[in-house]
């Protein structure tokens, strides 16, 4: 395993995703942790991460000088370059000349072991401060800018490394290069970390932990409880019983995929409840978001409750007990909650929508070592359709926060085709992968006049919502080619009844949000 040690900005994660882009396992630990603890994970190498402080600030995270002395290969980037610096006794001064943004590098020993092979002037990625104008003993300098005479050294010897600017920023052209440059030459790694060892190994880790005891799992439609049970079934075959709770507000044929394509491509065995009755009564009469946003959550817990319930006392008269709950808990989820420890409740509570208290499940969580694009690659060598695989998001309340106004199996029928169309249209376009989602919504409570055939039309305005986003957080509309929008335009309206106008929503987010309701 290689460390990314975290010194708390945003970069972490991006470093240890382009690790594993260059096939080496990586995993983030926390700048708080003793290099003691570090060390005794073993690691073939450790990055120290950029960060937000100067050297020089009060509350700067240090590190234990242990760290540079163990042996292993060390690669500082940006703040854990300049920490390198100090701590090997180099000089970093506290300038207060702020290098910020795309930069141009000047190498001047091409040779070198994390240069070699790339150009003489480079662009790269600064962020920072202070500035290191002298590399500590036995240290030797490789690249410099206008600003700062030591942007990068090295230390063959004693395989430690560091550059000033940040590598994993695709705005540092060959950035990759020198990642792969120092883990492969500079650690002696060898690339041989694939997907197809975190299937096996994950296999094996849930035999282990589920032994023939028996699990389950809910299934939204979504990748990561798709993925997640998938795996699990690939370990432990009908000991795992998936459920998936149809509330009727499902988009054409999602989920007919779960219940065909998916138990086609997994043979896992699942259980249906079809409540889509139950959720329409509970919404007739309701049009405010915030109440159906209620209304949808509350019978959903009722229904995964009552299913899970019938499973387990199912599975007493006949087996082994149910002892485990799978969860298609990620990495970035991991991180965020401090490293997984003392998560596990909040986490059943927070996905599964509030298990009964007197159920003590464990969980199984398969992917909580991996990244969103990882998962999908799982995914596939899964053999799970494409369809499900690269998903676009989709809420939990499903079409009832598409439909401004109340929710009735007429208006969601009408939804559900004009969604369709839109969604046939952009992935015949070739626009799946460009646009992050896009929501169709229908305005149920307004009417505009039109004119079809020779006859004048009362019907409703749907709304179209392309956005594209990095992580949903923030998002802007995705300028979509005025030839698709027409043929999503002409379609709709010709065949949705009660359809006569199509708009476009062209606001980012903020201030709009990506759903309506
Ligand atoms: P907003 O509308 O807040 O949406 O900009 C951000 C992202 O979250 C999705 N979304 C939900 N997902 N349950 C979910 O699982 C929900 O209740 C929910 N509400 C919004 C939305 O589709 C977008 O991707």
């Amino acid at each position: 395993v290689v460390l990314v040690v975290d010194f708390g900005a945003q970069y972490a994660q991006l470093i240890a995703r382009r690790v594993r882009e260059a096939r080496v396992y990586s995993e983030i630990v926390p700048s708080t942790m003793p290099v003691a603890e570090m060390l005794a994970k073993n690691p073939a190498a450790i990055i120290l991460s950029g960060g937000p402080s100067s050297v020089y600030a009060e509350s700067a995270p240090t590190l234990d000088r242990a760290i540079f002395e163990a042996g292993v290969p060390v690669f500082g980037m940006c703040y854990g370059f300049q920490l390198m610096a100090t701590t090997l006794g180099g000089t970093v001064d506290n300038t207060g000349a702020r290098e910020y943004g795309r930069t141009p590098l000047s190498v001047s020993k091409p040779g070198s072991t994390l240069f070699e092979g790339t150009p003489a002037e480079q662009s790269v990625w600064m962020s920072h401060g202070d500035a290191c104008s002298a590399a500590p003993e036995g240290f030797t300098v490789t690249a410099s800018t206008d600003v700062v005479p030591v942007a990068a050294f090295e230390n063959d010897a004693q395989r430690l490394y560091g550059v000033q600017y940040h590598p994993e920023v695709l705005h540092s052209t060959h950035g990759q290069q020198i990642l792969e440059h120092f883990l492969y030459r500079g650690a002696g790694i060898a690339p041989s970390w694939t997907t197809t060892n975190v299937v096996e190994e994950q296999i094996a880790l849930i035999r282990e932990q589920v032994g023939t005891r028996r699990a389950i799992c809910g299934l939204s439609g979504g990748v990561d409880s798709a993925v997640a049970a998938a795996l699990v079934q690939r370990a432990i075959g009908d000991q795992l019983t998936c459920v998936y709770v149809d509330h009727g507000l499902m988009r054409k044929g999602e989920t007919e995929q779960v219940e065909k394509d998916f138990v086609a491509a997994t043979g896992v065995q699942l259980k249906v409840v079809d409540a889509s009755e139950r959720f329409l009564d509970a919404l007739a009469g309701v049009s405010d978001p915030e109440e159906k946003r209620k209304i949808i959550g509350r019978e959903f817990i009722r229904v995964f409750e009552q299913a899970q319930a019938e499973i387990v006392a199912e599975a007493g008269v006949t087996g082994e007990p149910v002892e485990f709950l799978v969860q298609g808990t990620l990495y970035p989820d991991v991180v965020e909650s401090g490293g997984g420890t003392g998560t596990a409740n909040i986490k059943s509570h927070h996905n599964v929508g509030g298990l009964p208290e007197d159920l003590q499940f464990q969980l199984v969580e398969p992917l909580r070592k991996l990244f969103k694009d990882e998962v999908r690659m799982v995914g596939q060598e899964l053999g799970l359709p494409e369809e499900i695989v690269h998903r676009q998001p989709f809420p939990g309340p499903g079409l009832g926060i598409r439909i401004v106004g109340e929710v009735t199996r007429e208006r969601l029928d009408l939804l559900r085709e004009a969604d369709a169309i839109a969604r046939e249209e952009l992935t015949a376009a070739g626009l799946d992968r460009e646009i992050w989602q896009c929501p169709v919504v229908l305005l149920a409570d307004v009417r505009s006049v039109g004119v079809q055939g020779d006859g004048r039309t009362y019907g409703h305005p749907v709304v179209l919502r392309p956005v594209s986003s990095e992580d949903a957080m923030t998002a802007d509309w995705s300028r979509l080619p005025y030839d698709v929008l027409a043929r999503i335009s002409t379609r709709i309206t010709n065949e949705v009844k009660d359809v006569n106008r199509v708009v476009l929503d062209v606001t980012s987010k903020p201030p709009g949000t990506i759903e309506w309701e």
